[in-house]
Formats: C-alpha cells, structure tokens, sequence
C-alpha cells in the first residue's frame, strides 16, 4: 500500500517520540512492502515563532491532502500560564480538528499485564481491563460561544449539540462494540443539562438497531468513580467532548503511564494519530520521553487502513519490549534505555533481528539501521 502521510512532531518532546514512530513504520514498510512517504510540516509553539501562526497554511493545505496525520505534541510552558496571549499553540490541534471534520477521538485503555504495579491502582482492580473511550471531538463546549462581560466578572461557555453530531458518533461506537465485548456505556449528566438528555434519546433510539449490544447509562460523577473501582466493567464509553477529555485522562491513570496511550481521530476525511500525552518540555532531547504512545498511534493508523498484521506486529514488538525491560524511566526508573533506544529496539523487532534485540547491549548502543 502507498500511503502519505503528513508529520506534525510539534513541541517539547513531540519529535523525539514521532521519529521512533517512523521508524517503526519505516521497518513495516520494509517488512510489508509498503511504500510510506513522510512529509513534516510545522503545529503549536514552534510554528508560532516560525510563521506566527499555530496552525500555518501550508501545513492546513498538507494535512487536507493527505492520507493521514501523525501528530506528536503541542505546548510550551512560555504559553501556558498567559491567559492574555491571542496565540495558543493548542488551537494548532483544535483547528485542525475542526478544519478535518474530525468528531470521534479513540482512546484504548488496556493496561500491559508486566506494568500492572506501575499503576498507584491495586493490581486486583485493574487486570483484565480492556475499554475504549469513544470522545466526541467537534462538539460540545469547545467551539462554541465564549464570553466574558467586560468588567471580567462573569463568564460563559455555551454547550452545545446538533442530533447529526451524535448520531455519527454513537454508530461508531455500537459498531465498534459488535467487534468486542458487545456493551456501550453513555457518559452524561443527563440529570442536569438538555445536551445530555439529546444524547440519551438519540443513543437509546440507535441502540434498538443494535440489539445484541448491552447499553448502559451513567451520569458523568458515578462514571468517574467507576472507572477507578470497577474498570473491567466498561467495553465501549461514549461520551461527549469535555466529558471526554477528563476521563480519559483519568483512565490512563489505570494504565500507570500516561507515555503508553495512543489515540486516533476519525472524521470525514483525513484521520489524525497521536499519543495522548502533552509535550513535556522539560524533558525535551533528554532522551527520556516514552516513545511507546507515538508507536501505538502508528499501529493505530495501520489498522485504520486494514493492516491489521502490520498493526499486530507492532503492537507485539511494544509487548517484547515491556517484557524485557527495554524501556523508557517511567516504566523503570532503573532502566539505562532512552527514547532512541526503545525506538531502535521495536523497529528492529519488526525487521526481526533477533540477535540485536536479545543483546541488549547492541540495543543500547542504539545500532538501529533504519533512519
Ligand atoms: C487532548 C487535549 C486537548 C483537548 C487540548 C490540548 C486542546 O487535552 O487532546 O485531550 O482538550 O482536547
Ligand atoms: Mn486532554
């Protein structure tokens, strides 16, 4: 398969971990024959000082031609604290999603049976669980209205959904959840406000269409404490945008690293991949960052075009290095692998060399022959 694929590394440690995504993919293509073609292009802090602009034209023009977008990270610490600044680099992100269609982010939470004790959750709770987080992504409270009277005393930021917005999302997930587990899980606060009580009507009207799917409802309060007692109950949670967004952070926590979760975005055209985390620049070129969330969006964005064994090896060579430690700090705060290292150990396993990645010195001394 040819693909091309637009590169948006992004700030702080966002390049780093993208380029052990592309290395990953570049051993895929080798192994697979495929043909990926990469095309960097500029997002958030670094392309405000270049361009003034986070989400530059040229990388606007690049990604709506295109078949898919690799993202890294955006932010820098400069930004974040400045409220008065008109230039944020995470409207790169958000105009991006807008200016793709994209309205349904997905996000996997299936802790690795070697790192249960990473997480501060007892390892009782948290084993075996395996949900995904269906978050809708161009509605709700982001792109809406947003005031502030002028003696800035009183502010407003309007929710809102159109029916259409639920409707595409919510078959997404029931027919995700036909592939898995067959159980869908509608976060809301349906108790308190009329965009909840919209998605309650519309998903119990769409669930009659799929009746070997169970359909559960949970108000946003019990959802969250029930993501930490009980994570084993979920298969699919749908959910609206900010609903979304603080879960699955929340989630991640079950996975013990936040530097392990991948994400995709699906739309109406060009899909995006990107690791959930943010650019942690304090860590930028330290060669310490988790490497592991970007090459799971790579896998994700594999299995987005049905290369579901191209996708299986990479998640197994992520699986080989967490079995034998070729990790990153946050895995093992005792492990000497860095960023390029574990990079260079999962694209070798793709390439299968085997007497590379069982002398772990040779991984260390980064002796990878892609990229
Ligand atoms: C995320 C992020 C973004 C969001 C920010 C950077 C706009 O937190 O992808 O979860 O809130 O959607
Ligand atoms: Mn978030």
């Amino acid at each position: 398969m040819n693909l091309k694929i637009a590169v948006l590394s992004g700030d702080g440690i966002g390049p780093e971990v993208i380029l052990q995504a592309k290395k990953a993919l570049y051993a895929i293509a080798v192994v697979f024959d495929h043909e990926f073609v990469f095309e960097d292009a500029l997002i958030g802090a670094y392309a405000i000082e270049k361009t003034g602009n986070p989400l530059p034209e040229q990388t606007l023009n690049l990604c709506l031609n295109t078949d898919a977008v690799l993202m890294g990270a955006i932010g820098d610490i400069k930004y974040d604290h400045n409220s008065n600044t008109k230039l944020r680099p995470i409207d790169g992100l958000l105009r991006l999603r807008q200016a793709l269609g994209l309205y349904a982010n997905i996000r996997p939470i299936k802790p690795y049976r070697d790192l249960l004790d990473l997480s501060p959750l007892k390892r009782k709770i948290i084993e075996d669980t395996d949900f995904v987080i269906f978050r809708e992504i161009s509605g709700g409270s982001y792109f809406t209205e947003k005031k502030i009277n002028e003696q800035g005393t009183v502010a407003s930021d309007l929710c809102e959904y159109t029916e259409d917005e639920i409707i595409r999302i919510t078959h997404l997930a029931f027919k995700t959840a036909q592939k898995r587990r067959n159980k869908v899980t509608l976060v809301d606060k349906a108790n308190i406000l009329e965009t909840s009580k919209l998605w309650r009507k519309i998903v119990t009207e769409i669930s009659d269409s799929y009746p070997e799917v169970e359909t559960e409802f949970l108000f946003v309060d019990d959802a969250a404490m029930k993501i930490i007692i009980n994570p084993k109950q979920f298969d699919v949670i749908l959910t609206e945008n900010l609903f979304g967004d603080i879960l699955s952070d929340e989630a991640s926590v079950i996975t013990g690293a936040i530097g392990l979760l991948p994400s995709a975005s699906l739309g109406n055209s060009t899909a995006l991949f990107k690791p959930i985390h943010g650019s942690f620049s304090e860590a930028k070129t330290k060669n310490i960052a988790n490497p592991i969330a970007s090459v799971l969006s790579a896998a994700m964005l594999l299995e987005h075009f049905s290369l579901h064994l191209e996708a299986e090896k990479v998640y197994e060579a992520v699986a080989k290095a967490i079995e034998l430690n070729v990790v990153t700090a946050d895995l093992n705060p005792y492990s000497k692998f860095g960023t390029n290292e574990v990079g260079d150990f999962i694209s070798n396993f793709i390439l299968s060399k085997d007497d590379l990645y069982f002398k772990s010195d040779n991984v260390y001394i980064g002796q990878s022959t892609i990229v």
